[in-house]
Parts: C-alpha cells; sequence; structure tokens
C-alpha cells in the first residue's frame, strides 16, 4: 500500500520531489514537467479568468506529508507564501499517523437568499403553501443539476423586520462550489416570490453562511506521541484561552485557516468564499474557535473541528486552471465531500501544530530552522549539507547568507580531506 510517509522529503531536491508525487499520485511526464516549469497558467488562460490581464502573481505550492485521512494516506498540495504552514501541516499530520484523521462532511447543500420587501403579513404562509411551485421553478434553470441529484430541496422564510423578509432556498450543488447554480435559481425564483409575497425582490444572491454544508474532522493525539500530557494539558490550555478571549481567537482561527486556505487555493476554488463562511459560523453564537481539544479518558489529546467548507471538484476554474486540476488529481478525490473533508482535516491539523509550538517552545524557533534552511539552500547546500549548514547556524543564532557561505564551504573543505 502507498504510504504518504515520506521521510526526508524536505531534504530532496525539487525534482526527486516531484518524482515522488509523480509516482505516489500517477501524475503523467506532462504533468511532472508542468509542476517543474514553475509556470503553470498560460496566458490564454489567465486571460479569460478575469479582466484587464497583464501576467501572473504565483505563489509556492508546497506538498504536505504523512496525511491519512478516513484511512487514505495523502500527499496535501499547498498553495501559500507562509513559510513553515507546509512543514507544521506535515509534522502535525506525522504525530496523528498511524490513526490520522477521521472525518465527515453534509449534503452539499448551499442557501440561496432572496430579500422581499413590504411583503403582505401573510407572506410566510403563502409561501409554505407554494412551495412545490417555487422549487420546481428553481429546477428548471439547472436540469443536469437535478438530473445527477442535485438541485432545489427546500424553501424557508424568516420576517427580519416589519417592511423586510429573507426567503432561503436550499440548493444541492453536489460537487460544484454552486455560487452560479444558486444565483441563477434565487435571480430565477424572485418575480414569482414577488407575486406570492406581494412584495419587491430586491437582492438575490448565495449565503456564503453555508451551515448546511458542514465538514468536520477529529483527531486523537496519543500523549507518547506528541511530548507527554504535559503538553496534552499545554495545548488544551492554549484552547482555553482562544475560547475566553477574542483577541486570541481571531489568531486562533487564522492559524486554523493557514491549511485550509492553502488547500482551497491550490484546488482552485474560492478561498473568499470559504474564509467568509468559516468566520461567520465561527460568529454564530459570539466568536468562538473553530477548533475544540480537550483530554479523553486514556490522556491523550482529542480534536474536533466543524465549520462550512464550499468548495468544488467541477465548475469555477478547478478544472480550468491547469495546476488546480493537478492539485485535485494528487489528492485523487471523488467528490466535493471528500475534498471537504480533507481541508477540515488539515485546518485542524495546522491547529494542532500552532498549539503544540505556542505552547512549548514558541513558534519562532522553527521559523528560524526553515528559515537557515532556505538561506543554506540559497548558497547552494544540496543533500546533507542542508541540515548541516542550517543547523550550525540556528546552533550560532546568526542566520546570514555570508554566514552560510563560509560553512558550505568549510564542510565541503573538510569531506575532501
Ligand atoms: C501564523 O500564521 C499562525 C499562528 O499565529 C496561529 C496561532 O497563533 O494559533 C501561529
Amino acid at each position: 500500500m502507498k504510504s504518504s510517509r515520506i521521510p526526508g522529503f524536505y531534504k530532496m531536491s525539487v525534482e526527486e520531489r516531484v518524482n515522488v508525487v509523480k509516482e505516489f499520485a500517477g501524475l503523467t511526464d506532462e504533468e511532472a514537467e508542468l509542476l517543474l516549469s514553475f509556470s503553470a497558467l498560460p496566458k490564454d488562460i489567465a486571460n479569460i479568468m478575469v479582466e484587464n490581464v497583464v501576467g501572473n502573481m504565483q505563489l509556492p505550492l508546497g506538498i504536505a506529508t504523512n496525511f491519512i485521512v478516513n484511512g487514505r494516506e495523502l500527499l496535501i498540495p499547498m498553495a501559500i507564501e507562509e513559510t513553515s504552514v507546509v512543514a507544521a501541516a506535515s509534522n502535525a499530520a506525522r504525530m496523528a499517523r498511524p490513526q490520522g484523521f477521521t472525518a465527515k462532511a453534509t449534503e452539499p447543500v448551499m442557501i440561496g437568499q432572496i430579500q422581499i420587501l413590504n411583503p403582505s403579513r401573510d407572506a410566510v404562509e403563502r409561501i409554505m403553501e407554494r412551495k412545490e411551485e417555487i422549487l420546481e421553478l428553481a429546477n428548471a434553470q439547472d436540469k443536469i443539476l437535478v438530473k445527477i441529484g442535485g438541485g432545489a430541496k427546500d424553501i424557508e422564510a424568516r420576517w427580519l423586520r416589519d417592511d423586510m423578509m429573507v426567503i432561503h432556498i436550499l440548493v444541492d450543488v453536489r460537487d460544484a462550489m454552486g455560487a452560479n447554480a444558486v444565483n441563477t435559481m434565487a435571480e430565477a425564483v424572485a418575480p414569482l416570490l414577488e407575486k406570492m409575497t406581494g412584495g419587491k425582490a430586491l437582492l438575490r444572491i448565495i449565503s456564503n453562511l453555508a451551515i448546511h454544508r458542514l465538514a468536520e474532522a477529529e483527531v486523537v493525539y496519543k500523549k507518547d506521541a506528541i511530548g507527554g500530557e504535559d503538553v496534552v494539558d499545554r495545548v488544551i490550555k492554549a484552547y482555553e484561552l482562544a475560547s475566553l478571549d477574542i483577541f486570541r481567537t481571531a489568531t486562533h482561527n487564522k492559524g486554523v485557516m493557514n491549511g485550509i486556505d492553502a488547500v482551497v487555493i491550490a484546488t482552485g476554488n474560492d478561498w473568499r468564499a470559504v474564509e467568509a463562511g468559516a468566520h461567520s459560523y465561527a460568529a454564530m453564537n459570539g466568536y468562538k474557535p473553530l477548533t475544540t481539544w480537550k483530554k479523553n479518558e486514556d490522556g491523550d489529546l482529542h480534536g474536533h473541528i466543524k465549520l462550512p467548507i464550499a468548495v468544488g471538484t467541477v465548475g469555477g476554474i478547478t478544472k480550468v486552471h491547469p495546476m488546480a486540476k493537478l492539485c485535485l488529481k494528487i489528492l485523487g478525490v471523488q467528490n466535493a465531500r471528500e475534498l471537504a473533508e480533507i481541508i477540515a482535516s488539515v485546518g485542524l491539523a495546522q491547529n494542532f501544530a500552532a498549539l503544540r509550538a505556542l505552547a512549548t517552545k514558541g513558534i519562532q524557533a522553527g521559523h528560524m530552522k526553515l528559515h537557515a534552511q532556505n538561506i543554506a539552500v540559497m548558497v547552494g547546500a544540496k543533500g546533507d549539507e542542508i541540515e548541516m549548514v542550517a543547523g550550525k547556524m540556528v546552533e550560532e543564532g546568526n542566520i546570514r547568507v555570508d554566514r552560510a557561505k563560509e560553512i558550505l564551504e568549510e564542510i565541503r573543505k573538510n569531506k575532501k580531506i
């Protein structure tokens, strides 16, 4: 069975890593070359994706190793500019082995909102009586979606003020992110809702607070795998600060989103939508952490995450952007629910990594090590030399290009002797 546990992955050259990923995910020669080209988005595609294109803005694509989600070994593509995130996720996933993460997601049901101004007093009753008619009209907009089991499934109506109500149309969008399908349906049913309610429709748009499209993941970190019961207690105390103080909650959730966004971006999904969903969900009962951490009866650390994750494996740019397509292939996901389950697991892993580091030696030590490795690579260190140059600079507390060059020269001189 293939394993995502690949010791020394970080020490390999980019070419070696690409080979490992190629082998793992069954990539073609062309796909491997695309990775190595470091320029995966051609002008013609970029030019149709947005307006007034003048170039590409690129992000590094890293691979987090060691992940197991629902028993499946996974290499996780992460597009992110921040040092340490990929390493931290890999590290957290390694400590969670061999059980890994257990995750599940609800059906992919999104909400379309139609705002109605000055409806009649019996508007809610009228809508509920003729619900089927509304659903039918909505579903007439997207026959293909209905054919594959999706489509508008339910209607909800709420008064917001004496002169304003909002109607929700709940749409199963299957493997799409869903904004297009939902917005089309919301616009299509608005005139009918006006007739039924005697009011005027104003906004007709998706809600990013996708409370019917939730993903959750769980993990148990054995105390011995993470540094003992003291570390378990420290992580829980760190979590408690986030549950008690909004200034910490913001940063706690930011750390969660480091992992989530990186995979959302790598797979060509709308990370602003996922961000909006995550934070509004976290704020539903006063802004709270997206994860919870507690000690189980064996003294091990139990973590849980739950949030809306509106991502697609079809539609949008998932199949247009060559790199997004490739990242979905690396993940080997069959559908949007599976992708959401993986993303939730990465968010949980990322949060654990941050809390463990913060509650023990602080995060700067790790950052410095990675920074030192980057500098070592920059001056030409290869293989074992990277660790040796970086280690020495960290030990000396002197992480600089000129010092890295000197150390590398010394190492190479000693090798010759
Ligand atoms: C930095 O990008 C993320 C952290 O601040 C998250 C956290 O504090 O939990 C390390």
